[in-house]
């Protein structure tokens, strides 16, 4: 049996490291807003190349705290509309209905799944105020065409870096340095992945970061003094030091995946299925790698008949969803298609490669 995804196993490579962590945060009897959340946002704002990283309950409220910061400081206005792909995941239009701003939902392009510029420019209208961009699957959009446009109209650009950790624009630059700011999320699946709920923020705005630095702490300025109506939702002392142990292992973690991801695109040879576009550039970390198909239901039965976990990411688009029923009457169809035909295949850093030639082969045969 190849199982979707091992966490586990993941997590057992570095096994030796969390125990002795694990001591270290015990020992410490600093359990909230500690030494360990220190380290991380210092250190992941220097890999992100940012001057600052904001540690947060999860990648939900890390992006609703950008908005919500942004309307404390002026910058937005409730009611305010944000562009956003129509085929992301749904956390990232709650982001932006929870801070009360309203979804301008732009289809993506087909190949890479990631906002496409011309529809952003199409879509366009003086009540759009702000853009997010999904960096889907993994995958950076052409960030320089994004922020060109933004620049032209006032737009703020926020990224949606929860399933980019260390991917790259066609410039070298990292996800959560392409903006005006970042939320990213550690749930476990993600490519750094904590073991349990844990989010951040990543700016080089000084407004924004001593804003959110208030929001997600009850509005507090110092102890017991609140400036603002804020929130609780700051990075769990724990999900920070496990972060600071698997930060260090991010990048080799993530060559493995494009490793695994260079022998599906090159061995999987069969007619049916397509396979995701890869430009062989940095920008692409591979957090799922997604095929499309058309007859998705009798390939979901062949795998399980042969022992192959798979995934859909994701099967209803955002604006079909009862909780956003008041979208419903969109048309999309490129969204649509996409989430008709999409399926996600293993790829994680616990395949052996026995598994990778067993997943390729089992593919072919289809
Ligand atoms: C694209 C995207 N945005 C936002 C989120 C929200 O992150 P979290 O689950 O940590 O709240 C996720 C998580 O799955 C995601 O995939």
């Amino acid at each position: 049996m190849i199982p979707f995804l091992n966490l586990k196993r993941i997590n057992q490579a570095y096994e030796a490291e969390f125990k002795a962590m694990y001591q270290r945060f015990l020992d410490s009897g600093y359990y909230v807003l500690g030494n360990e959340v220190k380290q991380f946002e210092s250190d992941f704002a220097t890999y992100c190349g940012t001057k600052y990283c904001i540690g947060v309950g999860n990648g939900l409220d890390a992006l609703t705290l950008i908005f919500k910061g942004y309307i404390a400081l002026g910058q937005l206005s409730l009611g305010d509309a944000v562009a956003v792909p129509a085929n992301t995941y749904i956390a990232s239009i709650l982001a932006i209905i929870h801070a009360g701003l309203k979804p301008v939902f732009i289809e993506p392009y087909a190949d890479t799944y990631n906002m496409d510029v011309l529809e952003l420019e199409k879509s366009y209208s003086k009540d759009i105020k702000a853009v997010l961009v999904v960096h889907l699957y993994g995958q950076l959009t052409h960030m320089s065409a994004i922020n060109t446009f933004a620049k032209a109209k006032d737009l703020l650009v926020v990224e949606d870096a929860a399933q980019a950790h260390g991917a790259r624009d066609a410039f070298g630059i990292l996800a959560g340095n392409c903006g005006d700011a970042a939320g990213f999320s550690f749930y476990p699946t993600k490519n750094l992945g904590a073991q349990g709920d844990a989010g951040a923020i990543t700016t080089n705005d000084n407004a924004l970061f001593e804003t959110i630095l208030k929001l997600r702490n009850y509005g507090t300025s110092s102890k017991y003094v609140n400036d603002i109506i804020g929130y609780n939702s700051r990075l769990d002392e724990f999900q920070a030091a496990v972060l600071n142990v698997k930060l260090k292992h991010l990048d080799d973690d993530n060559l493995k995946r494009v490793e695994i991801a260079k022998c599906y695109l090159s061995e999987i040879k069969n007619e049916k299925i397509r396979l995701p576009f890869f430009s062989g550039e940095k920008n692409h970390v591979f957090h799922q790698f997604v095929i499309q198909i058309e007859d998705r239901v009798n390939l979901i039965d062949y795998l399980k008949h042969h022992q192959i976990g798979c995934l859909i990411h994701y099967p209803i688009p955002p604006h079909q969803q009862e909780a956003l029923k008041q979208y419903k009457h969109l048309s999309l169809p490129i969204t649509e298609a996409i989430h008709q035909n999409v399926l996600s295949i293993p790829l994680n850093i616990s395949l052996s490669d026995d598994q990778i030639a067993y997943v390729i082969k089992t593919l072919n045969a289809y």
